[in-house]
Parts: structure tokens; C-alpha cells; sequence
């Protein structure tokens, strides 16, 4: 959508507020103690995008949730900074994007020559996401591969795994856990906002003839089962994968400036005060996960919705998102 497209639906939207006003309403709603989004895109795509966060001047709780819907494409792509978003879940604090699968192959184009091709993962996460240290891991796939991983977080972070084969059927039959042999994980650490994967130089060990590619990536936890062919002939796992981000990683999110206040003791509740951008009621804060600054919000058990938004946390069953599934 182009600006003039945005600031078109904006005028349409802000007409058909004044018309509403003008006829008045059932009941004068309270007047909101900060703007609430009205009128904001619901969706990109198939991909719902739920306040905090939003696309469009106005529609998110700050600038730090800004998304970007990206309408050149089909379908459309929805975005954060230039990172493809899969999904946004409210209850967990969590969203699901998509990145590139990093590798290094070794190609004999001829006797002589070695055709060596390479890609970097750099993913790059800006406030208020994490990744993940208890969804994801980190993943190396190859029979010669020393792949470390860098972060930066609140200090520097080096981290990685080894996994050697001398032929590839040694390895374990397909879907054995990733334990150095022909595969490896490691699991990260809290706090990561980059990570970027490095590969150890060979130092003149000549690789496994059959295993031309190392590959490397951070995705979801269980999103790789190891196979067998994956290690031979040239890119034939980034060829399975197909091209463009495909690795699911999990981000946490969290409203980053301020914390819960400390909780209510007695009365026998599980409610507790609302951090500021708690703003519905019958909804709680819950400090960021992995000891992370920040909070996020949740409804109160029995409630669905949405506790980001005035009133926005319901009892009705199936109410999800301002839609009512019905059946
Ligand atoms: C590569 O080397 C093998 C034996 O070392 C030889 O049989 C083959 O013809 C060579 N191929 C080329 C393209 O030179
Ligand atoms: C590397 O591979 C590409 C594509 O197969 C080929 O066009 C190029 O000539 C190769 N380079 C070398 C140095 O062999
Ligand atoms: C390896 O596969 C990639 C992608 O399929 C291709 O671009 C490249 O040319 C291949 N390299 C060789 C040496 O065949
Ligand atoms: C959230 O963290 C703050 C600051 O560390 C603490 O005072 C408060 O008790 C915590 N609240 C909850 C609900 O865990
Ligand atoms: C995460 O980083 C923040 C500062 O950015 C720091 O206050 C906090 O202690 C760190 N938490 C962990 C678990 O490393
Ligand atoms: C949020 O509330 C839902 C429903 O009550 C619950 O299943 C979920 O565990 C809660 N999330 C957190 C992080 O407390």
C-alpha cells in the first residue's frame, strides 16, 4: 500500500467515525484514558496482527510495535524491520518469523577446482524481541562441521556444536536425535538479540566425499528431523527447505520499559495490579520470561481477548480478536 493509499483509508476511516458520532451510539463510551487504535488493519494476509502491535500510523502501543504489511506480494507479507512474521500469540507473549537457512558447501566442479559457496544467517531481532532460549536451538547438519554461533545480547556470547561422520551411512537412521553424528544442537542463551553463524576452517582435513554442504540454522525446537540424504550431493536440504525464509525461530516480546508491580498478597486471587498497558479489565501483568526487563499482559483465567484494549478481555467462548467463531 502506498502512503497516499494509507493516508486515503485513514480519511475514510475518520469519516465514518464522525458519521457514528454524529447519530451517537447506544451507550457514550468512557472516554479513553490513552488513544486506542481504531480502524487498524486486522490482518496481513492470513496473518492477524493483534494489538500491541499494529501497521499503520496510530495502530500500535508504540513505535517499537510497528509492523509492516508488505501488499507486493502473494500473499502479503507482514513484517518486522525487514524479518518475515508468521504469527502472533497473545497468551505466550511470542511471535513466530521466519529466516534463511545458512550453509557452506564444497563443490569439485573438476578435478582441480572447488566450487565453494556459503550464505550467512544474520538475524537481527530489535526491541521488544528476544529469541526464544526455551522454543528454539541451534543446529548444525553436516559430517564436518564445527559451526559456532555469535550473539549479542547484554555481553558477548560464542557458542556452537561439532558433528563429524566418516561415510554418510554411519549416521543414525532418519529422525535420531541431533547428538554430533551427522548432526548437532545446542541451545541458546537467554537475551539474544543477533546471532550469526561461523564456520571452523577445515584446516586442510579433506571433507567427506558424499557430504558437500554444512548447513546451520536457529529454529524452533522439533522443527528438524534429521535424514540421511540431507547430507548428500549439493544443497539438497536447501532445496527440500525451497528458497527465501523458511526456519521458523520463536521471538518473546514484551513491553520493555517498566515491570509488574509487586504482587497482592492475601485476598486469594491471582489477580494482581495491571503494568501500564494492562488496560483491560479482568486482565493481570506477567513480568517477561527468562528473566528478560519488561512485562506483558494476560486475561484473567475465564477470559479471552485481548488485554492490551479497553474492555478487551471477555467471557464469551470462541470470542477471538473483535470475531466470534460461530459453530
Ligand atoms: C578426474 O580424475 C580421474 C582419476 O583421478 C580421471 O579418471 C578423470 O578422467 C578425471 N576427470 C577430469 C574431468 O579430468
Ligand atoms: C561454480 O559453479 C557455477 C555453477 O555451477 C559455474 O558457473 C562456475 O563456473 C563454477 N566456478 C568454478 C570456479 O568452477
Ligand atoms: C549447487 O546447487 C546450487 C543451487 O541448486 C546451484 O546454484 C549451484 O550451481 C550448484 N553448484 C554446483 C557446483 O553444481
Ligand atoms: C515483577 O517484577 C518486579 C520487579 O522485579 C517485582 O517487584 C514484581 O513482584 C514482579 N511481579 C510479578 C507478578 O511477578
Ligand atoms: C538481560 O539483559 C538485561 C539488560 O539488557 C539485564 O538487565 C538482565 O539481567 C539480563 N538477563 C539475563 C538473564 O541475562
Ligand atoms: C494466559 O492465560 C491463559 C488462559 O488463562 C493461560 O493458558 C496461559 O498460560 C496464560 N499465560 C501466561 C504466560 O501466564
Amino acid at each position: 500500500m502506498t502512503l497516499r493509499q494509507t493516508l486515503l483509508l485513514l480519511l475514510v476511516f475518520h469519516a465514518s467515525l464522525a458519521t457514528t458520532a454524529e447519530f451517537g451510539e447506544p451507550f457514550p463510551p468512557p472516554a479513553p484514558a490513552s488513544p486506542e487504535p481504531k480502524n487498524c488493519p486486522a490482518k496481513c494476509g492470513e496473518i492477524d496482527i493483534p494489538y500491541p502491535f499494529g501497521v499503520g500510523a496510530g495502530c500500535s502501543l508504540s513505535g517499537r510495535f510497528v509492523l509492516t504489511c508488505n501488499e507486493m506480494t502473494s500473499p502479503p507479507t507482514l513484517l518486522t524491520g525487514t524479518v518475515k512474521v508468521a504469527s502472533i500469540t497473545l497468551e505466550t507473549a511470542q511471535m513466530v518469523v521466519n529466516t534463511y537457512l545458512t550453509y557452506s558447501c564444497d563443490v569439485p566442479t573438476s578435478n582441480t577446482t572447488i566450487n565453494h559457496t556459503s550464505t550467512d544467517m544474520a538475524l537481527n531481532v530489535v526491541t521488544p524481541f528476544l529469541l526464544s532460549p526455551s522454543e528454539n536451538v541451534f543446529t548444525a547438519v553436516g559430517c564436518s562441521s564445527t559451526a559456532r554461533i555469535k550473539g549479542r545480547g547484554a555481553s558477548p556470547y560464542l557458542t556452537g556444536c561439532i558433528t563429524t561422520c566418516a561415510r554418510v551411512k554411519d549416521t543414525g537412521d532418519d529422525g535420531t536425535p541431533c547428538s554430533g553424528h551427522g548432526c548437532c544442537q545446542a541451545s541458546l542463551t537467554p537475551n539474544l538479540t543477533q546471532v550469526s553463524v561461523e564456520w571452523e576452517n577445515r584446516g586442510g582435513r579433506s571433507p567427506v566425499a558424499e557430504n558437500l554442504c554444512q548447513y546451520a540454522f536457529v529454529a524452533t525446537k522439533g522443527w528438524y528431523s534429521f535424514r540421511k540424504n540431507d547430507l548428500i550431493g549439493n544443497m539438497t536440504f536447501a532445496n527440500r527447505l525451497g528458497s527465501g525464509p523458511v526456519v521458523p525461530v520463536v521471538l518473546d516480546w514484551a513491553v520493555r520499559d517498566g515491570t509488574c508491580p509487586p504482587t497482592l498478597e492475601g485476598n486469594g486471587k491471582e489477580i494482581v495490579p495491571n503494568g501500564a498497558a494492562c488496560v483491560s479489565s479482568e486482565s493481570y501483568c506477567v513480568n517477561a520470561s527468562h528473566g528478560a526487563p519488561g512485562y506483558f499482559c494476560n486475561c484473567s483465567k475465564g477470559y479471552t481477548g485481548n488485554p492490551y484494549k479497553k474492555n478487551g478481555c471477555t467471557t464469551h467462548p470462541g470470542y477471538r480478536g473483535g470475531q466470534f467463531d460461530l459453530g
